[in-house]
């Protein structure tokens, strides 16, 4: 009998494409499914995979009686109950890699388009205005730039801040030093340091009891005065509301959100209304190139721990 695998949020052809040239697999390639409609169905799959609108709770694996795989299409695995998967002896594989060169492109479009304007630059040249003398922006080249979390996205936004000019301090406890010099980034002893020293500060943290809340209100007001907060990890760990206050005290030039607390943001939520404030409905991973790699990683990993028993890229059993 074939192994069944439910494919669900939107996946890349390609990555399917594995998937259905393998006669021992049988494809079932849903939407993003409704909590009880996913929990009704889960039982008879061996396999699931999807991106992070897929919340894979205690309570859905419990119900997976026949699950052997969780495949994640995309790094972050916050969105899965990983010590259920664990108790349970469910492989949990994800795609660590292929998404890193759009997190740090989008990284270096939204900052540069806030020192530079130009959302408003877009908006007020479509209100018919020429305001060149009120559009002034600055440049990345000699600011510093504190990248909390020296991990593949903080390196590769590392690499290319470099070749912007700009002077780094990351602040990683489990980076060794070799990966510091290779980056000629210089190490922060603690938050705080790099907190003071930084005219963008930006977080590549996955989110874990540690990193929630990391940047709170203490924090922001160690910032230095009109720097840039930048959160592309994930929602939580700069704390939302206090970013606001900082936005609205004038503390911060400006910020930039692309992954938040609850998703979708809420279409009445007061981060939509706040001055300086640059949103993205969580795009970092959103590009052709991105998607195709994680799909492809993912899938190959779970056709191979199904068909082979290959658990090498699991993240939590072996
Ligand atoms: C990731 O964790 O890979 C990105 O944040 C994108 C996603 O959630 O799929």
């Amino acid at each position: 009998m074939p192994f069944r695998v439910l494919v669900t949020d939107e996946i890349d052809p390609e990555g399917l494409a594995l998937l259905a040239a393998e006669p021992r697999l049988d494809i079932d390639e849903e939407p993003t499914l409704p909590r009880d409609e996913l929990l009704a169905r889960i039982g008879s799959y061996d396999a699931i995979i999807g991106r992070s609108a897929t919340r894979i709770s205690p309570e859905l694996l419990r119900a997976a009686s026949r699950l052997k795989v969780v495949g994640r299409a995309g790094v972050g695995v916050d969105n899965i109950a990983m010590d259920v998967a664990t108790e349970l002896g469910i492989a949990v594989v994800n795609a660590p890699a292929g998404n890193t060169v759009a997190v740090a492109e989008l990284f270096f479009g939204v900052v540069i388009g806030i020192l530079r304007q130009l959302a408003r630059a877009d908006a007020s040249m479509r209100s018919g205005r020429w305001d060149r003398s009120a559009l002034m922006g600055t440049e990345l080249h000699g600011k510093t730039l504190g990248i909390v979390g020296l991990g593949r996205i903080g390196s590769a936004i590392a690499n290319r801040a470099a070749a912007f000019g700009m002077a780094l301090v990351a602040y990683d406890p489990y980076v060794p030093e070799s990966r510091f010099q290779s980056l000629r980034v210089e190490r922060a002893a603690d938050l705080e340091t790099l907190l003071g020293a930084a005219d963008v500060m930006t977080v590549h943290t996955p989110l874990t009891d540690e990193t929630r809340g990391m940047i709170g209100r203490r924090e922001l007001a160690l910032v230095s005065p009109g720097a840039i907060v930048v959160n592309m990890a994930r929602g939580g760990i700069v704390d939302e509301q206090a970013l606001v206050d900082a936005l609205q005290a004038g503390r911060l030039r400006a910020a930039a959100v692309d992954a938040f607390a609850r998703e979708p943001l809420a279409a009445d939520s007061p981060l939509r209304r706040v001055e300086n404030l640059y949103l993205t409905p969580h795009l970092g991973a959103s590009t052709t190139e991105a998607q195709r790699n994680v799909a492809v990683d993912a899938c190959a990993a779970v056709r191979d721990a199904l068909l082979d028993g290959e658990l090498s890229r699991s993240i939590n059993v072996g």
